[in-house]
């Protein structure tokens, strides 16, 4: 294998809801949700089922042909994201969807300039990883002078950069909540401005909500927590609850022309099938709302840990500083105490469970988290004693 992941030394071979065991059959509480990807819930049964009965059909046929349940998903899609007439397109990963929208957004308006913002993570091919603010990832061939970072939730400079250079934005590309950069929620104020100066200078709002998105924050998009439409909308993880799958969902204004974008794997049956029976299994057991309601909960119990500081997200989308003495703590959760939880550098402990977990779940989660801060706590105490 190329080597470029570190790696816990842990095989998972069976998972069912929010738990995964290993080989030795050890039980692990997963907060991370295999990285913001399980929505309904590991090998939810329906999802399986849908699987399994469009396995026995047909699994891909090309997109020269009808293939009329991506109508359904598109359609399941507008019902549940609420945004009813905008068109979809399917691709098959994080990347390729914001990829494919940055170039949408290029051929709409015919310009070149994408706007994105401190700490962004866009994905790893050439345009976005060119918008992802990380430079140890971006190799010289993505090096490009189209793209400007600004300071996130800085409406100020971004006023600045449409006063002086607005003619040539394509496009403004933000994460609702930044998942990698650390869980930084983006302010309402800062959507609606990016929204009204989008409108006033033609350029495109790409909202990526491939880690936010999905109802993870509690409603669909949380960039709809601002009460604004963005442009087009880029989702992937969450989509397939593991299934490789994902689009960009494209508002009514922007017409299509054959053969724009493309790809050979996407919106293949299988992906589709997957992709939606996670849509109705959001709907049916309303896991949205459960989304907010755990999270919630979570929130205001981790926010009586004064330990623990900064504070933030929303619905199970959570993150907060771990201080130095506590250092170990995300590895003791989950060598101690088996629970999975999501990293961000370089001291976030980020949370991105199933949308379907349970009180009963979070409180196993907040009573490991309890033990662990009092025991780290008392033990940097005892060694500075000494
Ligand atoms: C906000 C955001 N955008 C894009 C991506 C890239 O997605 P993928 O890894 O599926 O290409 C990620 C992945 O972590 C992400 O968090």
């Amino acid at each position: 294998m190329f080597d470029v992941y570190p790696i816990n030394d842990i095989n998972i071979v069976k998972a069912r809801g929010s738990y995964v065991w290993d080989e030795k059959g050890i039980e692990y509480l997963d907060m991370y949700g295999g990285h913001a990807v399980i929505s309904i819930g590991h090998t939810h049964p329906y999802w399986v089922k849908k699987i399994e009965e469009q396995l026995e059909q047909i699994a891909f046929y090309s997109n020269s042909v009808k293939i009329p349940i991506q109508q359904k998903l598109a359609d399941k899609l507008g019902e549940v994201s609420g945004k009813k007439n905008y068109q979809l397109f399917l691709c098959n990963s994080g990347a390729e969807a914001n990829e494919n929208a940055l170039k949408l957004a290029s051929f709409y308006n015919g310009r070149k300039k994408i706007i994105s913002f401190s700490k962004a993570f866009h994905g790893r091919t050439s345009l976005a990883v060119a918008a992802t603010d990380n430079p140890s990832i971006v190799a010289p061939v993505n090096e490009t002078d189209n793209v400007v970072f600004l300071p996130f939730n800085d409406e100020k400079a971004l006023q600045k950069y449409f006063d002086d250079k607005g003619d040539e934005v394509s496009t403004v590309i933000i994460e609702g909540i930044q998942g990698v950069g650390g869980i930084n929620v983006a302010t309402d104020s800062f959507l609606k401005l990016i929204r009204n100066l989008c409108n006033q200078y033609n350029a495109v709002f790409i909202a990526d909500s491939v880690q936010c998105g999905y109802g993870r924050s509690g409603k669909f998009y949380s960039h709809d927590y601002a009460g604004v439409d963005a442009d087009i909308y880029t989702m992937a993880k969450g989509m397939g609850n593991g299934f490789p799958v994902a689009g960009i969902s494209i508002a009514p204004h922007i017409h299509s022309k054959h053969f724009m974008l493309g790809t050979t794997f996407g919106g293949n049956h299988l992906a589709c099938a997957a992709a939606l029976a996670v849509l109705e299994v959001i709907d049916v057991e309303n896991l949205m709302a459960n989304a907010e309601e755990t999270g919630n909960y979570l929130f205001e119990e981790i926010k009586k840990i004064t330990e623990l500081k900064n504070l933030r997200g929303k619905g199970l989308m959570i993150g907060f500083d771990v201080p130095p003495e506590l250092k170990d703590l995300k590895k003791n959760l989950l060598m101690k105490h088996h629970i999975f939880t999501g990293e961000a550098k370089p001291n976030v402990i980020r949370l991105l469970p199933s949308l379907a977990l349970t009180k009963v779940d979070a409180d196993k989660f907040l009573n490991a988290l309890r033990g662990e801060v009092a025991a780290l706590t008392k033990k940097y105490a005892e060694a500075d004693v000494s």
